[in-house]
């Protein structure tokens, strides 16, 4: 097991109707809250109103129309503006990840007197930023429990993560009544996203029977809960243990001890979304089979055992990599089941671009160094093997 040091400061408020709580959180920062949300949902769902209503003795300034993978230019900049104009006391994030990353970057942005990009790209290193609470109305990326987001420069093709401790929420408010409304589209990308999320944890040297359990056990949880999401979208129960799974995505938590896997799923998808603006869970479901296979061999198959026995329950009385390909396949026909578009030309993609994303991928997500180690000419065949 591997040395850590793991702290996740971010108070989780979760159930039903817990954002009635929401006037007595917000009174530890001052009275001025920059309200940001995405282009409409929250007000279709009656979340806008009812954020405003409880929030009536505030003084509330808005940042809305934040993008799927959202943009730098304008969301960020026109964010950290407000923020500083305004003399904003703590950013409410009302909707699902993009939403919640922008804030990150605009809460670190209001902070610094020169350019946020400098913040983003590790330039310069963030000294304070704005508190952020959050409302997260979509399960999937976890960014309500982590220090961590992604945002996008249209102009240079970059989709850029970073992560700073001072940017874990204060306070995240999960309801799942607010995720009964989230798209089956959207539902599906979110269970892809999480489950990615712990595969890139579980696929590495050294894991612990502990956090195997743990991953092994979440997975399977996604599955059949995202089934019945799919099913009844207003499945409470469902909901809820849906987005517990997705809240301890990214912060580690799954894999304390484990030795890095270099998150190679995420360094390839993140050239897709930022090169074609696709939805970032299809994204990895389209890769990450492919990606599995390719790296499929001596020193890995293992890995591959186990999660195919123990999520899949594959009979392990068969030659080791008979059991690995039938988990793969598995892989592959869950996320089919839940109607994924499961090539690269299904959401857009063809081959014209792919040489060049891949040079994108090799230069800048170190992915060399992965468990399973990637080059660019691999990176190149995994985006030829998913068209
Ligand atoms: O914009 P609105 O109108 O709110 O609609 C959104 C958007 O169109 C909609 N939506 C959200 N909540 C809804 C809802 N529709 C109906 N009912 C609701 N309750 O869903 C659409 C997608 O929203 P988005 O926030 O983009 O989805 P998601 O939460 O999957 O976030 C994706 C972004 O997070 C990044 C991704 O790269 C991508 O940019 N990630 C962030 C991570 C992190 N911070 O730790 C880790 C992840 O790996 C990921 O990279
Ligand atoms: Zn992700």
């Amino acid at each position: 097991m591997q040395n850590f040091d793991y702290q996740t400061p971010t108070r989780l408020i979760f159930g039903k109707d817990v954002i009635e709580e929401l006037p007595e959180v917000m009174k530890q920062f001052g009275k001025r809250i920059l309200l940001s949300y995405g282009s409409g949902s929250i007000k279709k769902i009656g979340l806008y109103d009812k954020v405003k209503e409880l929030l009536k003795d505030y003084e509330i300034y808005e940042l809305p129309d934040i993008q799927p993978n959202p943009k730098y230019d304008p969301s960020v900049l026109d964010g950290v503006k407000i923020c500083k104009e305004k003399n904003i006391d703590v950013i409410l994030a009302v909707g699902g990840g993009s939403v919640l990353d922008c804030t990150k970057a605009i809460a670190a942005g209001a902070k610094y007197e020169g350019d946020p990009w400098d913040l983003i790209t590790y330039k310069v290193k963030a000294k304070e930023a704005l508190p952020i609470v959050d409302i997260i109305t979509l399960a999937a990326t976890g960014s309500e429990y982590d220090a961590g987001g992604v945002i996008s420069r249209t102009e240079t093709n970059d989709k850029t993560g970073y992560s700073d401790p001072l940017l874990y929420p204060v306070v995240s408010f999960l309801d799942p009544v607010y995720t009964f409304s989230v798209s089956k589209k959207q539902t599906a990308a979110g269970c892809a996203d999480a489950m990615n999320h712990i595969f890139e944890q579980y696929f590495c040297e050294d894991s612990t029977l502990l956090n195997d359990g743990f991953m092994e056990s979440a997975l399977k949880s996604l599955m059949i809960n995202t089934k019945k999401c799919l099913e009844n979208p207003e499945d409470y129960t469902a909901r809820a243990e849906m987005m517990l799974c997705c809240t301890y995505g990214c912060n580690g938590i799954y894999s304390l001890g484990n030795s890095e896997s270099g998150w190679p799923c995420h360094g390839m998808e993140h050239a897709l979304s930022a090169y074609y603006d696709i939805t970032h869970g299809e994204g990895l479901a389209i890769i990450t089979p492919r990606w599995m296979k390719h790296i499929l061999n001596e020193k890995t198959v293992e890995r591959f055992v186990k999660y195919g026995v123990n999520v899949f329950g594959i009979d392990e009385k068969q030659d080791k990599f008979a059991i690995a390909e039938q988990a793969i396949d598995a892989t592959y026909k869950f996320f089919e089941s839940i109607n994924i578009p499961m090539h690269l030309k299904d959401v857009g993609i063809d081959e014209s671009r792919i040489d060049e994303m891949a040079k994108h991928v090799a230069e800048n997500e170190g992915l060399e160094e992965a468990w399973a180690p990637l080059l660019e000419k691999d990176i190149a065949e995994i985006f030829r093997e998913s068209l």
